[in-house]
């Protein structure tokens, strides 16, 4: 297979500025480093986060958007074991730095916000970047769904107390989301828990697929004296996970948990979609800090936080995926990805922005 010369990738250089398709060439391989051809990247509220955020425009030069991939591998790094050209590829690019030796060269470490997903190539170290190959039972976009949401939903479900007696109970804030319905499914199928999703009447079909045992329409209904009327009911829950944000639930998840549960939110306190979120607000909003404390002294926990970035998690996925117990849910693929003319993105942003997205929305990559 020729190695390709020319990457055309969205990129942006100030918050919020111009998004473009810029052409580049594509630098020989490093010696620990896969070439992949993308041929989807998903979209996540992250990507319009970091496009906004002052954080990133002090990093220099043009930066790329989009976090998830998946893809073919065009060339192998000769460092680089258990890869081939051919092979299927899905994964996460989420770093801020990345080094390489050049082979006779100096090691050089630039800014890895140079790349992005929403590209034609993109370069993968598959030793430090979670990856996996991309079994032939999902599509393309169907993996390209998957890296993200699935990670984060992963680091949720470590917040479960050990298992007792009884079947553990969760409470999901946003099942039906990217990240939602991840969590509904492995809450599942990996922890045997009993699952309360709370999502719109449109979606309570949809997470009853999922897995979900009760939903809570918090159209119809009030959330938090729901939850409590269902504590009176059948006792206290062991985790109750936030994909949505706000203080609705903030004074009263300490009635609604045991003392060794856990109040986890992927988000804080605000709500604004474009602003960035997890644990990063601890340091915009230190109350959070403090309730950190309070719930690591006396319980039940409470903690914002990020994805588990590990390769095993996706194999996890494949494995289950395989056999069938789980399924990626895409809403709807976006064309027009990497045509300056159709700026198939700009939709992509628009859908993510309305924070109505059922599962997730992926951009096609030609
Ligand atoms: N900390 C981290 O590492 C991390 C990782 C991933 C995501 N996040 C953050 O988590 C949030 C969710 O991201 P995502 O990609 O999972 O979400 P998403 O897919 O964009 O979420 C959309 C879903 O949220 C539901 N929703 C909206 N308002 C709701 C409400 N008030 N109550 C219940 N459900 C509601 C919508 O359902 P309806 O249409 O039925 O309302 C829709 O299905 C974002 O703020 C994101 O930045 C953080």
């Amino acid at each position: 297979m020729a190695y390709p010369s020319i990457n055309r990738s969205l990129r942006f250089t100030t918050p919020r500025g111009e998004l473009e398709i810029v052409e580049k060439e594509i630098p020989p391989i490093p010696a620990n480093e896969l070439l992949v051809k993308v041929k989807a990247a998903s979209i996540n509220p992250v990507d319009i986060q970091l496009w906004g955020a002052g954080l990133v425009a002090v990093v220099a030069g043009d930066k790329g958007m989009g976090r998830d991939f998946s893809g073919t591998v065009v060339s192998v790094g000769s460092a680089v074991k258990g890869w081939a050209v051919g092979d299927d590829i899905f994964g996460l690019l989420f770093h801020i730095v990345r080094s390489f030796k050049r082979s006779g060269g100096p090691s050089l470490t630039y800014p890895k916000f140079g790349q992005g997903t929403f590209s034609q190539y993109i370069n993968v170290n598959p030793a430090s970047d979670p990856v996996a190959k991309k079994p032939g039972c999902l599509t393309h976009q169907q993996a390209a769904s998957i890296p993200l949401v699935a990670l984060t939903a992963f680091a949720c479900l470590a917040w479960l107390p050990p298992p007792a007696t009884a079947q553990r109970r969760v409470i999901i804030i946003g099942a039906s989301g990217g990240t939602g319905s991840w969590l509904v499914q492995l809450a599942k199928v990996s922890y045997d828990c009993h699952v309360t999703a709370v999502c719109s009447s449109r979606n309570a079909e949809y997470v009853k697929k999922l897995g979900a045992d009760e939903v809570i329409d918090y159209t119809t209904k009030d959330v938090t004296q729901t939850l409590l009327a269902q504590r009176a009911e059948n006792g206290e829950s062991d985790l109750i996970v936030d994909c949505v944000g706000g203080k609705d639930l903030i004074s009263h998840y300490e009635h609604i948990l045991h003392p060794k549960g856990a109040y986890v939110t992927i988000v804080g306190d605000k709500t604004n979609v474009k602003s960035l979120g997890g644990p990063i607000t601890y340091l915009t909003n230190p109350v959070q800090i403090l309730r950190y404390i309070k719930g690591y002294i006396w319980g039940p926990r409470y903690a914002c936080i990020g994805l588990l970035s590990k390769s095993s998690y996706l194999e996890q996925i494949v494995g289950r995926t395989e056999r069938g117990e789980i399924h990626a849910e895409v809403q709807e693929v976006v064309k027009g990805a990497m045509d300056g003319e159709i700026q198939g993105w700009r939709k992509a942003i628009e859908l993510i922005e309305s924070k109505r997205i059922r599962g997730k929305v992926v951009l096609e990559i030609p």
